[in-house]
């Protein structure tokens, strides 16, 4: 199979061109590399540094040969700035997904994967883990975006035929086991990073946002989710995806708190991390995790590296082996 990878040079998206290409198919990589890395894309793919706001340019990609499939995780992502920058995150989400999105239809792609969020469960009455049934209500405008693009799919779906996949990830984190990826965010807002770089001595002392929420040890609970082992969901659903459009949450399923976190990283390192207690951010959930039992049961998918130990490893592994990251 033939495949496009928007956004193949950044973490989520590079991981899964490695897991399409162990399970042998071509793959070409689209990316804009502001904020991705040209190094991230392996050797021998073909890559084209292209904007996805520029529609002749996207559209000019897609009309090179025929696609079995569009995956597509070119966005900005980042919750904080875009509670900062509303409007230049709606735009930016919505009208690159939207060029997209006409393009495949343009260029008669049948499938198209989203790199959805978590981040669209925003209300007061999140249910507990939180299923595709969950009502939607986004706490950010990054969360809105994603939500505007699901139904841009839906339509694209309704009136064209365009098959897609909304997955909700929860909080991508690790590297790949072979060493061959990792996560290199500048700035860095995930917290494993930040906590190992902690341990590191190569920053200073993490700052933890809030320590008296409701909750086991009174710090926020989250769900990681391996990055490979989204990448494996992904080649799952590109099977999956034939009849019908389909949305699933992606997440371990088990949550952990940043203290958990912290005690993680600091068995795996064998260091002390040092850490600070701060306020509560705002708009900051207690408690955020997924069921994907809808995923398990209907791909057969499960979390590969499902304890924090194994995650906290895979990128610890691979801070220690690029300490200033992707191309340095
Ligand atoms: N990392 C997570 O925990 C997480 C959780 C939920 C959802 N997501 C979603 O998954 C996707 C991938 O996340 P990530 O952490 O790999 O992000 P990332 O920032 O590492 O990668 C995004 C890539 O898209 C590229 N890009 C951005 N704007 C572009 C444009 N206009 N044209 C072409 N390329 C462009 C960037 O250069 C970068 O390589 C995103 O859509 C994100 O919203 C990520």
């Amino acid at each position: 199979m033939r495949y496009l990878v928007t956004g193949g040079a950044g973490f989520v998206g590079s991981h899964v061109v490695l897991a399409l290409l162990d399970a042998g198919h071509d793959v070409v990589v689209l990316d804009n590399l502001s904020i991705g890395y040209r190094e991230a894309v392996p050797a021998g793919v073909p890559f084209h540094k292209v904007d996805l706001l520029d529609y002749a340019a996207t559209s000019a990609v897609l009309a090179q040969g025929t696609w079995d499939g569009v995956l597509h995780f070119a966005a900005l992502s980042v919750v904080g700035d875009s509670m900062r920058e509303p409007f230049h995150y709606l735009r930016q989400n919505y009208l690159t997904a939207l060029n997209l999105v006409q393009s495949c239809v343009e260029h008669g792609v049948r499938k198209l994967v989203f790199s959805s969020t978590a981040a669209l469960f925003g209300g007061p009455e999140r249910p507990d883990p939180i299923s595709e049934t969950a009502s939607v209500l986004p706490g950010s405008p990054y969360g809105e975006s994603k939500f505007m693009i699901e139904r841009v799919l839906h339509w694209a779906d309704e009136i064209h035929g365009l098959r897609s996949a909304c997955l909700r990830y929860f909080n991508a984190a690790g590297a790949d086991h072979q060493g061959r990826a990792g996560e290199d965010h500048r700035p860095e807002t995930h917290l494993i990073p930040l906590t190992i770089d902690a341990a590191l001595g190569r920053r200073p002392a993490l700052r933890l946002f809030g320590t008296d929420y409701p909750t086991r040890d009174g710090s926020c609970v989250r769900d990681y989710i391996h990055v490979t082992d989204i990448a494996d969901a992904h080649v799952r659903v590109l099977d999956r995806i034939g009849d019908r459009s389909v949305t699933y949450n992606i997440g371990n399923g088990q949550g952990y708190s940043n203290l958990e976190v912290i005690q993680s990283v600091e068995r795996v390192s064998g260091r002390k991390v040092p850490w600070e207690a701060a306020p509560r951010r705002e708009g900051d959930p207690p408690h955020l995790v997924a069921d994907s039992t809808l995923l398990r049961s209907e791909t057969g998918w499960a979390p590969r590296f499902a304890d924090i130990d194994s995650i906290v490893e895979t990128a610890l592994r691979w801070r220690e082996s690029h300490p200033h990251g992707y191309g340095v």
